[in-house]
Parts: C-alpha cells; sequence; structure tokens
C-alpha cells in the first residue's frame, strides 16, 4: 500500500510519526512524504528507500496513491480533497481536520469504540476516513462502556480544554502568559512577608496590561479561563459543543436516533490533555459497581480510578494522563437527583487518542 503523508511535520503530524515509528506501522506500507512548501526536500527515513519530498499540491503524485493521511489542516482539505476526487481518484483518504467529518460520504474513527461502523463503512465503499473532535473522542474511549450498553438516555458535557487543542503557537503562548506573570511579582514572591493582595494587584493588572501576550488566544489564559471554543454559532452553542452531540452520534453510528449530548466548552491552562465533568442520565438504574466494570471492560485504555481523594489527585489528572494512551475515568458517583443520574470525570491526551492514535489504527484497518 503507497501511503502519502502531509503535514508530518506538524504537532498532530509529529505526534502521529512518533506513535508509528512506536508501532513499526511503516514496515509494510510504501511511504511518501509530501510538503506544501519543501518539494525535493529530504524526506524521513522513517523506512529505506524512502523518496525525497513531494509537493502536496502535485495531483498527478498525489492520485499515484492508495492512501492519504493528511494533518495538514482543513484548509489543506478544502483545496485538494474535491479536485483530487474529481480526477477520478479512488484511494482512501484519512484526515485529522474537521472539513469533511459531517459528510455522507465520510465515516469518523475511533475503533476501539465504533469498530463496527468503520467496518461497516469499509463494506459499503466509503473512501474518507475522519478522526473526530479531541473532546468527542475523549469522552468516548473513556466512556464508551455507558454507551456500548445502550444506557445513555441523555448527556452533558462540561470540558477542561488544554492549550494543545488551539495549537502549537497557543501552547508557547500560555507558558509565556504564565512566565510574564510570575516575573511580574519575581521580588514580592522572593519575600515571606509580602503581602498576598499586593501580588494579585499586580497579577491581574499584568493579565490586564497591552503587552500580555494573547495573539494567539485573543484573551489572557494564564491565572484565568475562557468559556468559548471555536465560532460562535447561531443557536448561541460554541461550534466546539455544537460538535459534541454531532459526531458522538455520528462515531456511534446513531445519528438517525441521537442521544442528546450538549455542554460547555472551556478552555484551560492544560498544556495537551482534555478533561470533562460528565452528567451523564441513564436510562435504568445500574448499580455502580455494574458501571464501573462496564467503564473497565469496554476498551483497554479506558481505566477506572476509584473514587477517592487521593487516588484521584494520583491518576485523574492531566499530569498523570499526559503522552500515555491511558482515558482514566473517575469520580464516579449517583447524585442527589436520583439513582439514574451520574457524576464521571474523565481525562486525555488531545494529541494522542484526541487527534493522531485514531488516524494510524484506521490506515492499519484499511490496509487489512
Ligand atoms: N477543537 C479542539 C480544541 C481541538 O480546540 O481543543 C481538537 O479537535
Amino acid at each position: 500500500m503507497k501511503v502519502g503523508f502531509i503535514g508530518w511535520r506538524g504537532m498532530v503530524g509529529s505526534v502521529l510519526m512518533e506513535r508509528m515509528q512506536a508501532e513499526n506501522d511503516f514496515a509494510d506500507i510504501e511511504p511518501v512524504f509530501f510538503s506544501t512548501s519543501n518539494a525535493g526536500g529530504k524526506a524521513p527515513a522513517v523506512v529505506d528507500g524512502v523518496p525525497p519530498l513531494k509537493d502536496a499540491f502535485d495531483l498527478d503524485a498525489l492520485k499515484a496513491l492508495d492512501a492519504i493521511v493528511t494533518c495538514q489542516g482543513g484548509d489543506y482539505t478544502t483545496e485538494v480533497f474535491g479536485k483530487l476526487r474529481d480526477s477520478g481518484w479512488k484511494g482512501y483518504w484519512i484526515d485529522a481536520a474537521s472539513t469533511l467529518r459531517m459528510a455522507d460520504d465520510a465515516a469518523l474513527v475511533l475503533d476501539p469504540v465504533n469498530l463496527d461502523v468503520i467496518k461497516d463503512s469499509i463494506a459499503k465503499g466509503v473512501k474518507n476516513y475522519v478522526g473526530g473532535n479531541c473532546t468527542v473522542s475523549l469522552m468516548l474511549m473513556g466512556l464508551g462502556g455507558l454507551f456500548q450498553n445502550n444506557l445513555v438516555e441523555w448527556a452533558t458535557s462540561m470540558t477542561y480544554q488544554a492549550a494543545s487543542g488551539a495549537g502549537a503557537q497557543n501552547m508557547r503562548e500560555l507558558l509565556n502568559q504564565m512566565g510574564g506573570l510570575r516575573d511580574s511579582v519575581a521580588s514580592e514572591l522572593e519575600d515571606p512577608a509580602s503581602a498576598i493582595l499586593d501580588i494579585d494587584r499586580k497579577v491581574a493588572a499584568a493579565m490586564r496590561s497591552d503587552d500580555f501576550p494573547t495573539d494567539q488566544f485573543g484573551a489572557p489564559l494564564a491565572g484565568s479561563l475562557l468559556p468559548f471554543i471555536d465560532k460562535q454559532l447561531d443557536n448561541r452553542q460554541s461550534k466546539e459543543e455544537w460538535k459534541g452531540h454531532v459526531e458522538t452520534n455520528k462515531i456511534l453510528g446513531r445519528s438517525d436516533n441521537p442521544v442528546p449530548i450538549d455542554g460547555l466548552c472551556v478552555r484551560i491552562g492544560s498544556m495537551r490533555c482534555h478533561s470533562q465533568a460528565l452528567t451523564i442520565k441513564l436510562n435504568k438504574d445500574v448499580p455502580l459497581d455494574e458501571i464501573e466494570s462496564m467503564l473497565a471492560e469496554a476498551n483497554q485504555w479506558a481505566k477506572v480510578v476509584p473514587n477517592e481523594r487521593e487516588a484521584t489527585l494520583r491518576d485523574l489528572t492531566p499530569t498523570a494522563v499526559t503522552g500515555t494512551l491511558t482515558v482514566p475515568v473517575g469520580r464516579l458517583r449517583k447524585m442527589n437527583m436520583g439513582s439514574q443520574y451520574l457524576s464521571a470525570f474523565t481525562v486525555g491526551d488531545q494529541l494522542l487518542w484526541g487527534a493522531a492514535e485514531p488516524l494510524r489504527r484506521v490506515l492499519r484497518i484499511l490496509k487489512e
């Protein structure tokens, strides 16, 4: 299988390359690397005999491929995908961007949760396979067991989303903001006798100052939070919140009979792990120990964290999870509203299961 890679140098693309090398995915494909700016340059030597970089806009070069994996972003998909299909190309298009997600001829991929939907799509001749929104994928990796057992009447997801979801430059800006705040009170912090309210006043002034670096986020995030992610829609949802319902149901293959999912998406100062607090209305009263078993057994990456303080602070944080494929789910309990109301909290690496991992895995499935 001749597979072209586009956008492999960016943040998601780099994580994809690392994971593919770690899993020896390049061993049984013929990789061809593309560039939007450096055609002819040296390609990464992931296996012997990789040709020099090809031009990512060269339709003839793209047409020679059996599959294309792109992490280049939505603008590239918009520019190239239609032209390539119009030219008669019948290969597999595997994409991290959101552009094609809701198209009827595209399947959303998260195989530990929807292998049946993926296999059904392959059988039907679907050629476009797209990774879901990171928050949606991470929620389903953690709570898939409840959906697979058809126990969810509705769910709300309140998110705590990492800087990485906004991009590499945003991660840098967050760190610059953090450093800027610390630097604004460096001398006061060295003096244990300095007044905390003076420190707080200076920090607030630093955050509000015109010099504070906010080009990427458009607002201070360090020491604060941003309760709006992605575009504003006419119905008062943010686009990120809209995706929660439509993409969850599409991944589960039940867009015709959707489970209502809604919530509020918030950017916080975490680096690359998205967290979510869920309220789930179950369609029947299921004992908590049965719920815990279902969640733990749903896939090998979901891990139930006992709802205890020490275990939660050790295992259910972005710090514990970052850079790993584990998706812990914890704080599980029935709520005051009644025995069918479940509270849960889950954390996942936004660049792994949230972006790169489903793509490398669907490439393997398509190759079978
Ligand atoms: N839209 C997500 C975010 C990125 O802003 O965090 C992952 O799809």
